[in-house]
């Protein structure tokens, strides 16, 4: 039988190899670096920050399968074979981001770090609490992930809107496209999540000039929550913008360099609420049996779900 390979640096492979064995135990299940044995029997590569130029080693390789749903890691190899790669679509990861995505916003609109602060200090001192009508939360990146954070967001009764590069309608969600739409999108938009995928259109996009466009006035100040790829901020202009009050606060998951440095001066800044990409943690227990549902996909000769289109790079 055509083999599996699990190509996976930064996180620990044992838990999705253990899953993909329970679940297809007549499957052949090999593990990179050591356990990867003759190249030509791997049909499927299932990656995580794989190294660069292993793919173009595997000479009957059918397909890629992203173990999250960004690609960025994949696409980043200048040597990746011209085979389908399949990014991971599922209702177990997309719920996580919207648990994250809520919970942040929640936290920037209930004023939980001030609250947490004054908590330390004994102090019982209420602040003036807008309701949630009156706040204007906007998400960059109306995919799977955006959609389902957008859509849950409306339905707790904020004003939420959405960009994305193709136009939309999603019931409840002001909807903007393409990068002309982008400057009435922010000014708009208090508090601003980020779910672009990282691609060449979107590196940097999270910059100064971008964050002063935020809408201030609202009475809560602009907030900043990047869940998608640090790729996409720029981290000085995040510091600065913080600084000089464009931003109240920030919520960030992922970073330019990950782990973040101990010397970065994002972990003790005070407006700054720093997770360690873990928004949507791909779960292999969940995940593991959406990879094999679409190997038997390819295999019954249906067409594989959620390919990538590599010259958009997303
Ligand atoms: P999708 O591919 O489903 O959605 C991407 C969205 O971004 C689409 O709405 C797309 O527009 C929009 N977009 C892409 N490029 C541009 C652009 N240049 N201008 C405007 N909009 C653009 O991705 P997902 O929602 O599944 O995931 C989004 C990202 O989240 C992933 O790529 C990954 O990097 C990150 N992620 C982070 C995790 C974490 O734990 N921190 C976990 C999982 C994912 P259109 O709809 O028009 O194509
Ligand atoms: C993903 C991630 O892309 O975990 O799924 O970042």
């Amino acid at each position: 039988m055509p083999a599996i390979l699990l190509a996976v640096t930064g996180t620990d492979p044992q838990p999705w190899q253990a899953r993909l064995r329970a679940l297809a135990p007549k499957r052949d299940i090999r593990l990179w670096p050591h356990g990867l044995g003759d190249a030509a029997d791997i049909a499927y590569a299932c990656a995580w920050h794989a190294p660069r130029g292993l793919f173009t080693r595997l000479p009957r390789l059918n397909a890629i399968f992203s173990l999250g749903a960004g690609v960025d890691h994949l696409l980043a190899d200048p040597d990746l074979p011209d085979v389908p790669i399949v990014r991971i679509v599922d209702p177990d990861l997309t719920r996580r981001m919207t648990e994250y995505v809520v919970l942040h916003v929640l936290l920037h609109h209930r004023r939980y770090r001030l609250y947490d602060v004054q908590q330390r200090e004994r102090v019982w001192r209420e602040h003036a609490q807008p309701p949630a009508s009156a706040v204007a939360v906007g998400v960059m990146g109306l995919g799977v992930l955006g959609t389902a954070a957008a859509t849950a967001l409306a339905r707790l009764g904020f004003r939420v809107a959405g960009w994305s590069r193709t136009a939309k309608t999603l019931v409840g969600v002001e909807c903007f496209h393409g990068e002309d739409a982008l400057d009435a999108f922010l000014r708009r938009t208090e508090i601003l999540v980020c779910l672009l995928p990282a691609t060449p259109a979107t590196g940097g996009i999270l910059d100064l000039k971008l964050l002063r466009k935020l809408k201030r006035d609202g009475g809560g100040g602009a907030y900043l929550i990047n869940a998608a790829r640090g790729a996409l901020q720029i981290e000085a202009d995040i510091l600065a913008a913080l600084d000089e009050g464009t931003l109240a606060g920030a919520t960030l998951d992922v970073f330019v360099r990950e782990p973040l440095l101990a010397a970065s001066p994002l972990w003790r800044h005070p407006k700054v609420t720093i997770t360690p990409h873990n928004a949507a943690f791909s779960d292999p227990h969940a995940l593991a049996a959406n990879v094999l549902r679409q190997i038997e996909r390819f295999e019954a000769g249906l067409p594989l779900e959620h390919v990538i289109d590599r010259a958009r790079g997303y």
